[in-house]
């Protein structure tokens, strides 16, 4: 499962995407401490490509087996889910998130390395986020919702957490085609088909 993008000049690969009980998923990523690097660069390519052939809203490259503190996320609108919004497409490095009220939000959450299923997690809805693009150029925003709810997924990635171990009533926690039941509209936000990270 290799895809060669004419784009770069090295081969970009679909990743494998490790799932849950994958002792590297555990794991505490390092900081990275050497920007535009080919490696680097190599390591971002072959999660752009992975997170988009998985029609992902994120990746965490902890989730291919990279132990670099290094997410990407964003997507465009969906029609069908407009509360959801779009969130710009970011390479976020050595992320820095900073709740900016103590609001916190339930929702929907999936995620690629635990496929299939779905649960309610709370966030902060209100974010501040400061890290670096892969040039080391400062990136800065505050955010709140769903945008906030995806970055605070893929950077707990980062620290070897995943959704699961946030859920705090595991009656929402299961398989997204039986939580869908005849109204599908019910799961949607992160974990809508599409929105996994
Ligand atoms: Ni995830």
């Amino acid at each position: 499962m290799c895809a060669q993008s004419s784009r770069k000049w090295w081969a970009v690969a679909i990743r494998t995407v490790l799932r849950m009980g994958d002792p590297r998923l555990l794991e505490q990523a390092r900081a990275v401490d050497s920007f535009a690097s080919p490696e680097l660069l190599a390591r971002i390519a072959d999660m752009e490509e992975t997170m988009h052939h998985l029609d992902g809203a994120g990746l965490a490259a902890p989730q291919i087996g990279v132990a670099l503190r290094v997410v990407i996320f964003g997507f465009d609108e969906n029609p069908r889910y407009p509360e959801a919004g779009s969130v710009p497409y970011t390479v976020l490095i050595n992320p820095v998130l900073t709740p900016l009220s103590d609001a916190i939000e339930e929702g929907w959450e999936g995620c690629l390395s635990v496929p299939g299923l779905r649960g309610s997690v709370p966030r902060w809805q209100h974010l501040h986020y400061r890290g670096f693009d892969p040039s080391g150029r400062v990136i800065e925003r505050s955010v709140e919702g769903f945008h906030a709810r995806v970055v605070q997924h893929e950077c707990d990635h980062l620290d070897g957490i995943l959704y699961p171990m946030r859920i705090r009533d595991m009656r929402t926690f299961g398989f997204v085609d039986e939580l869908m039941g005849e109204d599908t509209r019910d799961v949607r936000g992160l974990g809508e088909s599409g929105h996994s990270a």
